[in-house]
């Protein structure tokens, strides 16, 4: 699949894939995106110290270097797996601008994620480990006792095997009590699969260009 290299109103990088006609983040910002979604709707409402995160879609990473930022500076201990069938080539990822202008004292720990083994978890800081495993999260078997989903594959419209119950019902089996998922898409039609499969659902306020995003917990 080829990839783009673009710059998104925030001015952060993001790629564009021509065949899919699609970004891998919102072009209104997807430094903003990432932040408002899955740090702040996610990380932040799990109420808890250690957690066990899942990926869907690493990509370029930003999710990921954003989570250890947040866990660095407030003393969280994750464990974050995360599933990715196109991992993407050393070229692309050098370019990309989350280091200077996520955690610029700290921005070799961005490449760092990227040059992490995969299929194996690694200690990216002692209280981060990264887990980055190829393949189709449609086929792999997930992790347990998992307490955050991010939930980050491309739109239904352009990839809808990504959006379906059956997948859905795989992750709620595999979330914590209380567990936390979020999205940006907030799609009536996700909203509801997402609930089928036992999710508690709610629409909440989106990033800049975007009216509304989902977020979902596991009751206990
Ligand atoms: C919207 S992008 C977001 C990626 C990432 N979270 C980021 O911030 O860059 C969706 C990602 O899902 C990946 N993907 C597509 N199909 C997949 C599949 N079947 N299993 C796992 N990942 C997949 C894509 O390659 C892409 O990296």
């Amino acid at each position: 699949m080829k990839k783009e290299l673009q710059t998104t109103a925030d001015g952060s990088h993001t790629l564009f894939v021509p065949s899919l006609d699609e970004h891998y983040h919102s072009v209104n910002g997807a430094l903003q995106e990432s932040q408002h979604i899955f740090i702040q709707a996610g990380l932040r409402q799990t109420g808890k110290q250690h957690i066990r995160l899942l990926e869907i879609g690493f990509g370029t990473g930003l999710n990921a270097f954003l989570t250890l930022k947040e866990a660095e500076t407030n003393a969280l201990h994750i464990h974050y797996y995360t599933i990715e069938l196109y991992p993407l080539e050393k070229s692309l990822t050098v370019t990309l601008n989350y280091g200077e202008m996520i955690w610029q004292e700290w921005k070799e720990l961005f490449d760092a994620l990227h040059k992490a083994a995969w299929n194996r978890p690694v200690n990216i800081t002692p209280s981060f480990t990264l887990h980055k495993t190829e393949g189709d999260c449609n086929r792999l078997e997930f992790p347990s006792n998992i307490d955050l989903i991010y939930f980050d594959a491309f739109s239904p419209d352009k990839q809808p095997e990504m959006w379906s119950r059956e997948l859905f019902d795989r992750l709620y089996t595999v979330a914590s009590p209380a567990a936390v998922i979020v999205t940006y898409c907030a799609k009536g039609e996700v909203r509801r699969r997402m609930q089928a499969a036992g999710f508690t659902m709610q629409r909440l306020p989106g990033p800049p260009g975007k009216r509304h995003i989902l977020f979902g917990r596991k009751q206990h």
